[in-house]
């Protein structure tokens, strides 16, 4: 009996350690998460009863005890190099080019294309196929000894090959890899998520928390952080052979046992390789880990290596950059606005900053409660994100870099507009002015009113709108329509030109469809797509006006709240009066309204997403004319999206269409089809 209980010991530990493999590396566990406990828990026994067999391969020991102090150094048995930057396709070209003019191999090259992951780099040490060390990279010769806290990781083999990898393959008796550690976004997500509910401190970015935790004295701490790991290279090979191109390591690696991420893929020549890389501009949101580019290789690591360097950049390599969304740049103030509906909303006055290739001055800050949350400071150090089409925002201060002369901000508690005290809504974030006559509220509205996507007036600016209310013309937006030529030619900066300009684009306005006036209105809820079931549901705004909360209902989409905010809209006197001059002033557009409740036209029934530029319509165009033609548009592509309408430059959508197998037409092609 005794004898047999380590040769137990030793399948458990194996049993174990594979499991862990399926379900951290591989991402496909083959036993359910009750069978796992199981064979734990009787290693666990096993152990306890014999604390003298337990080894450190042992899944058990992962979590180990306090560093004390600092940590060791630890010298690279090879510099630990980094790569120069490419940004976009030409200076991969240049790249290419430098190094075909010192090596006629180059001509003939392949090429690797990986994702360069935002993380940590780290350096891992295999000794007779145990792990024995795990550094980070330093200062790219020396880096630290932070063996203990990678070990918590669990996609990171105690031991290779792992236990059912039938790998045939030789371990050399010192094997030492490169890989990057990080945190996957919905695991960083998830994590903020938990730290807010319990009410701690949540974290910047998912690199900053990774490095941060590997980067501590607990393990156990390491441990509870979702930090995961891929790895891309050979570092030092001693007592064995391993392969010599980059595809080949990959590919060995992963017979080993350890994570390697299945976007590299290999090319015969530079131009593929970069088409690959460029789809990635677009498509870095479909990647589950922050990746600040894709790394170009070329694949024969002896002609890598007979390159040389350039200081610590190989020649044989470079990082294809995607534009930063991230930077750190100075709050230099708080700014408050007041919108449409009144409502108040802190924006961050920034040191200028590019982002991304725009410079960025202003940024969102939510809302106040936000500041006082992230006790973000005016004169802090402030990391800003500016990602695809949502507006730059300040992700918090980067609290290490303050000097003590960053002053807390205080809400103001009148409305910056109209000095009325400003009203807090039980159970909202939102502080509002109430006051309806306020200016500031006025501008939003009128703005708003004119805008593209509703009355669309060309050439009426928010200067002018601004320069309208203070001389007192315009107190709501009917007004527009009765202005008149001498009174705008009193106005600085009006000529009889720009003056009859502007009157015109007005006039043509009241010709505008009737799902423009409802958006224009402004309705808090409604937006392009209900407008248009509104119109066609009522055919004009004397009937809309009259509907209940009940009959609203019956309209898809339209749940209860929103149906009472469009009866409370026109409930409102001033709302009234307002519907009555517009009236009067000729702005009244009819529909034909459809019967019952189906839709009538070719795409009744369909619903469109529309991405990228269009040669002939612009996103409004497209709209009214999928609306009109009885096709709804959304903003978001999803197994429901019967048409995607693709145009120059798309988006992730259109990736995202296509993984869904949603059907792609062009402009001609929807023209096409409404008949
Ligand atoms: S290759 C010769 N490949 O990017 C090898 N680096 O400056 C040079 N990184 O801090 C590095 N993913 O940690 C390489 N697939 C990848 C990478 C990668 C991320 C990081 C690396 C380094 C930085 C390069």
């Amino acid at each position: 009996m005794a004898d047999k209980l380590p040769s137990r010991y030793e399948e458990l530990k194996a049993q174990v350690n594979f499991h862990n493999y399926r379900y951290h590396v591989l991402d496909a566990p083959v036993i359910s998460d009750l069978e796992y406990d199981r064979l734990l828990n009787e290693l666990k026994k096993i152990e306890a009863d014999h604390p003298d067999w337990i080894t450190p391969d042992s899944p058990t020991q992962r979590a180990g005890a306090k560093v004390s102090e600092k940590f060791e150094k630890v010298r690279h048995p090879a510099p630990i190099l980094s790569l120069a930057n490419a940004f976009g396709g030409d200076d991969a070209r240049a790249w290419f080019e430098r190094i075909k003019k010192l090596d006629d191999r180059v001509e003939k090259a392949k090429f690797v294309v990986e994702p360069k992951i935002d993380g940590l780099s780290v350096v891992l040490h295999y000794r007779d196929g145990q792990l024995a060390k795990g550094a980070t990279r330093g200062d790219g010769e020396v880096g630290e000894d932070i063996t203990s806290n990678l070990r918590t990781v669990k996609a990171i083999p105690l031991r290779i090959p792992v236990e059912g990898q039938k790998s045939k393959v030789n371990v050399p008796s010192h094997l030492a890899v490169r890989g990057e550690a990080f945190i996957p976004i919905k695991e960083f997500e998830e994590l903020n998520k938990r730290l807010e509910e319990a009410g701690e401190k949540t974290y910047l970015n998912p690199r900053n928390t990774a490095a941060g935790s590997l980067r501590q004295l607990d393990p156990q701490l390491t441990a509870s952080r979702p930090i995961t790991l891929l790895v891309y290279q050979i570092v030092h090979a001693e007592g064995g052979k391993v392969p010599t191109s980059q595809w080949e390591i990959l590919e060995y690696l992963k017979s080993l046992g350890f994570p390697v991420s299945d976007i590299p893929k290999r090319f015969d020549d530079l131009e593929s390789a970069i088409s690959y890389t460029e789809t990635f501009n677009t498509g870095r949101d479909a990647l589950p880990y922050e990746a600040d580019g894709m790394v170009i290789k070329i694949d024969d690591l002896t002609l890598a290596a007979d390159l040389g360097f350039v200081g610590k950049d190989p020649r044989g390599a470079v990082a294809f950059k995607f534009p930063a969304r991230e930077v750190t740049t100075t709050l230099l103030g708080i700014d408050v606005e007041v919108g449409r509906t009144g409502v108040l909303t802190p924006r961050a006055s920034l040191e200028a900053v590019e982002i991304g290739g725009v410079i960025v001055r202003n940024a969102t800050l939510h809302n106040f409660d936000y500041i006082e949350e992230k006790d973000i400071r005016i004169g802090d150090r402030v990391l800003v994100k500016r990602a695809g089409e949502v507006i730059p925002y300040v992700i918090g201060p980067v609290v290490d870099a303050r000097s003590g002369k960053e002053k807390k901000y205080k809400p103001p508690t009148k409305c910056p507009a109209c000095n009325t005290e400003v009203e807090h809504i039980e159970g909202e974030v939102a502080w509002y002015c109430v006051n309806a006559a306020c200016p500031a509220q006025l501008v939003r509205n009128v703005e708003h009113f004119v805008s593209r996507g509703a009355m669309d007036i060309v050439g009426l600016g928010i200067k002018i709108v601004e320069q309208l209310i203070e001389a007192g013309l315009v107190k709501d937006v009917a007004d527009l329509f009765t202005l008149k030529k001498d009174q705008l030619l009193e106005l600085e900066g009006f000529a009889e030109k720009k003056a009859e300009n502007l009157l015109g684009s007005i006039e043509q306005a009241k010709g505008q469809s009737l799902n423009r006036l409802i958006v224009a209105l402004g309705i808090h809820g409604v937006g392009e797509v209900m407008a248009g079931d509104l119109a066609r549901t009522y055919g004009n705004l004397s009937t809309l006006s009259k509907t209940t909360v009940d009959e609203l209902q019956q309209i898809e989409g339209v749940g209860p709240n929103i149906a009472e905010s469009i009866v409370d809209w026109f409930a409102r006197p001033a709302n009234q009066k307002l519907l009555k001059k517009l009236k009067a002033a000729g702005v009244d557009p009819q529909m034909q309204r459809a019967e019952g409740k189906t839709q009538t036209g070719a795409f009744s029934g369909l619903t469109f997403v529309v991405t990228g530029t269009l040669p002939n319509f612009s996103r409004d165009d497209a709209k009214e004319f999928i609306e009109n033609n009885g096709g709804k548009v959304t903003d978001s592509v999803s197994k429901k999206t019967s048409y995607l309408v693709l145009g120059e430059n798309p988006g992730s959508k259109f990736e995202k269409a296509k993984s869904l197998g949603v059907k792609i037409v062009d402009e001609a092609e929807l023209k096409r089809l409404a008949g």
